[in-house]
């Protein structure tokens, strides 16, 4: 009996012990679902509403992505889950059913018609992103991946279990044109820092990245019609730095990159003034009887270069050199610059500026200007961009013209931090993270109102930055605060709340690589307390 007793024992313990590990295996127990607030995210932008439902959804490798689309921003996605969590997640294609584990990708009008508007539902069965248009999927990822492990910013493979906190998220930008801009004629930077400056926006749902291809100091885009731009122009930089340029094949790459983070490039070709490339390259476009060979320019000095407004060849250079940018740039704006034109007399100025709008209309353009080209008769659909003097900003909203904002002491990233910023210049001001972050585009200019704004531009002029980490250091963190303001709305941003957020948020940065500012400002503190 008692063997017996002892057999049955051991069978029935066995049994135990396999059915404790087939339920492991199999999941047999309800699993565990562990809480997570919405509210605790340090998402930035920050987005119009969240609503936090106290659990989570997790990652696992039961998890499938339902799409009806093929987008290049999904299998990017799955790649970074993968080095993340070395889950391989599969794709399948849209069903009705909503099962379990699923992250659907569903393109349906959503109450807010914007077509950058997105809405996330977590829950712990399934994460559902809704939008409008594919774009707006695009930016319920870019919320889904702040929302993930900081790791997933560095391919860093981590053991811990990919929890995202559940809820409800409805966003949609407040403008929307939210861009920076970066100076590639002063110092040159090519296809691997432009790619790298594109993902940098796209994460942080900026849409637009202008290009300011020419200046006095270089020539940066090959015009085929016009060889001795990039064979002559394109050979210096600032300080005698090596120069260089883009081809058009690059150019292209560049355009179609951009294109697949929803980044749109606008190219500028800076005119009738910071022109001494061109002239170098092309002497006959100078009417300065003084300087009729301009020499190479390797300085920072501004406003003493012109296009001969007077010559029709300065017109058909124009033409070839519009003609070729447009047929290459499937976005709606070409920019002319304008800005300090200090050697172009004023009224030659304004028919200049007049003739060179309706070319770029000729090639089925718009056109965008520094706030300086609002002294001529703009286009209804012109956009004229304020940096310095308001009163030009409220001449183009007069004309019916929109203006783009980027006031040079709240916008402009090559402004220094403080005195003790090791490049970077003051001319406009010290720029700290605050005074980059508390303003409000609708209400800095009496006169130009809310509805008279396209959006928000950070330009980063690089006269004394000529590498990667330069850029990272002036732009990070502003342009982030800046990327913030373009895209949530006045009344969900508070700097208070910002700074604590912000610097929970700088450990993502690290995990990108960003050689970021830490400012003093930023309240670290208040990380270890919670
Ligand atoms: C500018 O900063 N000259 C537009």
């Amino acid at each position: 009996m008692q063997l017996h007793h002892m057999i049955n024992g051991i069978i029935s313990s066995r049994l135990l012990y396999g059915l404790i590990i087939v339920c492991l295996i199999s999941s047999c127990a309800q699993k565990e679902i562990i809480p997570k607030d919405l509210l605790k995210e340090t998402l930035i932008p920050i987005p119009v509403s969240m609503e936090a439902a106290g659990l989570s959804f997790e990652v696992t490798d039961r998890t499938v992505i339902y799409t009806s689309g093929d987008y290049e921003f999904l299998d990017h996605f799955i790649r970074e889950v993968k080095l993340l969590s070395g889950l391989n997640i599969d794709v399948a294609p849209m069903s009705t059913s909503r099962d379990d584990g699923g992250i659907y990708l569903i393109l349906k009008k959503i109450d807010n018609p914007n077509d950058e508007a997105y809405e996330l539902e977590i829950t712990p069965k399934h994460i559902l992103i809704h939008a409008n248009t594919e774009r707006g999927l695009f930016y319920g990822i870019q919320s889904l991946r702040q929302m993930m492990p900081k790791e997933l910013e560095s391919a860093t493979q981590i053991s811990d279990p990919i929890l995202i906190a559940s809820g409800k998220i409805i966003d949609y930008p407040r403008f929307g044109y939210r861009g920076a801009m970066l100076d590639i004629s002063r110092h040159f930077f090519g296809i691997p820092v432009i790619k790298k400056y594109i993902d940098y926006l796209a994460k942080y749902k900026m849409n637009t990245l202008h290009l300011h291809l020419s200046d006095d100091q270089g020539w940066r885009i090959e015009i085929k019609s016009r060889p001795k731009l990039t064979e002559v122009g394109s050979l210096t930089a600032v300080g005698g730095g090596k120069g260089g340029y883009l081809s058009q094949n690059d150019y292209k790459e560049i355009v179609r990159y951009a294109q697949s983070k929803y980044v749109t490039i606008i190219p500028e070709i800076d005119m009738p003034g910071h022109t001494n490339a061109a002239l170098v390259a092309y002497p006959e476009l100078n009417c300065n009887q003084k300087d009729p060979y301009p020499k190479p320019y390797t300085g920072m000095k501004v406003g003493f270069s012109t296009l001969c407004t007077s010559n029709p060849a300065v017109y058909d250079f124009l033409d070839d050199v519009i003609r070729e940018l447009a047929s290459m740039t499937p976005g709606a704006y070409i920019h002319i610059g304008g800005d300090e034109s200090h050697a172009t007399k004023k009224n030659d100025y304004i028919a200049f500026i007049n003739k060179v709008q309706a070319i770029v209309s000729k090639y089925g353009k718009k056109t965008i200007g520094w706030d300086d080209i609002s002294a001529a008769s703009l286009s209804d659909d012109a956009i004229a961009q304020h940096w310095s003097d308001k009163n030009k900003a409220i001449a183009a909203v007069e004309q019916n013209a929109k203006v783009l904002m980027s006031p040079a002491t709240r916008t402009y990233l090559d402004m220094q931090y403080d005195s003790t910023t090791p490049f970077g210049l003051h001319w406009a001001a010290y720029i700290e993270l605050d005074s980059a972050y508390i303003w409000d585009p609708g209400k800095y200019i009496d006169g130009v109102h809310e509805e008279d704004i396209v959006g928000l531009e950070s330009p980063l002029w690089s006269e004394t930055i000529d590498n990667l980490d330069k850029i990272e250091y002036l732009a990070f963190p502003r342009i982030i605060g800046h990327a913030e303001i373009g895209w949530s709305p006045q009344e969900k941003r508070n700097w208070t709340e910002y700074k604590t957020r912000l610097a929970k948020h700088e450990s993502r940065l690290i995990e990108m690589g960003i050689d970021f500012y830490r400012s003093s400002l930023i309240a670290r503190d208040s990380i270890s307390s919670q």
